[in-house]
């Protein structure tokens, strides 16, 4: 392994700083500064990580010639043009997701990498979650058979979550049913066709004029037989937190549970009812990963103050995928080789919940990807 060292520098420290103590462990990482506008909890993060470099400007810390990358966790507004201000810098970029709110902001990141020839990775965790992982695997061992059809849900009751959340189509933040039904067999979408359906209160309507409670998307690949069903309900829709991937083989299938906790579901063809569907636990994906961070996909992992580490209590979990993340931004760096999702492969998923929700407007009318989302 490269002895190389990346001096990474985290924006946004709510979620954002779950990845400090990943960073700090990564053999080709070195956790080297930190950023949030609040100086006080800066400092706390600071202390507790033992961390010197803090800032509490954004635009001083991209001047600073000895970081190399930039893992951006802000609320998304900002995620686009700050992963252009940081290219525009010269520094590689991880954002968490989505990778911006509009397509011309997707399109300028997508020039903005080409013009430098620096790295962008869209930080999704579901394409990393063990669950992904294990249907990746089956995958790529033919045992599948023929892929039929893909299938993923996110839905979660965001009511009273603050600033831009209230409101929000549910296809703006889709990029967690959209990540995984293009990721498993790496294809991009050619074209969207959404539905709206059902009506939100009216005091939530009003923030994005959108009335929709779930929007239900048809995506078509590109050049490929396949086409995939992504859901997303936010607001006044009753259901637990679930962010389900599914996919259909010829002699193979997997469904999500019902009820988060339980295992998936394996189906397999041929065999006499009732052995079709048997549950499977999800194997964990550890040892792909460098021996340091291994802990990090699973529970159970301590920070210097014994506090357990957050990722494993946060929404559904994130299926262990934050180690995986960190190792997928840090070895493509260190490789000089493409992360998984690039840039065109972020501006691809994340354009697919905007122009979903622009076809729910049109009645559900058939809108193409732009072709620089495209390989
Ligand atoms: N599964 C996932 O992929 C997942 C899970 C949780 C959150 N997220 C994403 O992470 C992001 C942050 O979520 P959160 O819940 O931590 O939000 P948050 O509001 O709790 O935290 C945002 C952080 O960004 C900092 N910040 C805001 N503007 C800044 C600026 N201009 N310069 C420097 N720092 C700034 C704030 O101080 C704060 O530390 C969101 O985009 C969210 O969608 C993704």
């Amino acid at each position: 392994m490269s002895s190389q060292k990346i001096n990474v520098a985290i924006i946004g420290l709510g979620f954002g700083a779950e990845f400090i103590p990943i960073y700090q462990r990564h053999p080709n990482a070195n956790m080297y500064a930190i950023c949030q506008r609040n100086r006080e909890s800066l400092d706390k993060i600071g202390d507790t990580y033992k961390i010197e470099k803090r800032y509490t400007d954004y635009d001083e810390l991209l001047k600073d010639p000895a970081v190399d990358a930039v893992h951006i966790n802000t609320p998304i507004p900002d995620h686009a043009a700050q992963s252009l201000k940081a290219l525009r810098a010269g520094k590689h970029v991880a954002c968490t997701v989505p990778m911006a709110t509009t397509v011309e902001e997707c399109r300028q990141i997508v020039e903005a990498v080409k013009e430098t020839g620096l790295t962008y990775m869209m930080m999704e965790t579901v394409v990393y979650a063990r669950e992904f992982l294990f249907m990746k695997e089956l995958y790529e061992k033919g045992e599948l058979g023929r892929i039929q059809f893909l299938k993923a849900s996110h839905q979660q009751d965001m009511d009273g979550w603050p600033n831009y959340w209230p409101g929000l189509p549910p296809m703006y933040y889709a990029t967690h049913c959209v990540g995984p039904v293009l990721g498993l067999t790496k294809a991009e979408a050619e074209y969207v066709s959404c539905f709206g359906s059902g009506t939100i209160r009216e005091e939530l309507q009003k923030h994005y004029n959108s009335p929709y409670a779930v929007e239900s998307t048809h995506i078509k690949f590109r050049n490929s037989d396949l086409s995939a069903h992504v859901y997303r309900s936010l607001f006044d829709t009753a259901r637990q937190y679930r962010e389900s991937f599914e996919v259909y083989g010829s002699d193979k299938s997997v469904e999500w549970p019902l009820i988060e906790g339980k295992p998936l579901v394996l189906h397999t063809a041929k065999k006499p009812e009732p052995e079709i569907p048997e549950e499977v636990e999800s194997p964990d994906y550890a040892h792909l990963l460098p021996e340091p961070i291994q802990p990090f996909t699973t529970g159970g992992v301590y920070d210097a103050d014994d506090h357990q580490h957050l990722s494993f209590t946060q929404g559904a979990g994130h299926g262990g995928s934050h180690p995986h993340l960190v190792h997928e931004f840090i070895s493509a760096l260190v490789n000089k080789r493409e992360p998984f999702p690039n840039a065109k492969q972020s501006a691809n998923i994340t354009c697919v919940g905007i122009l979903a929700h622009e076809s729910a407007q049109k009645g559900g009318a058939i809108i193409k990807l732009p072709d620089f989302t495209l390989a």
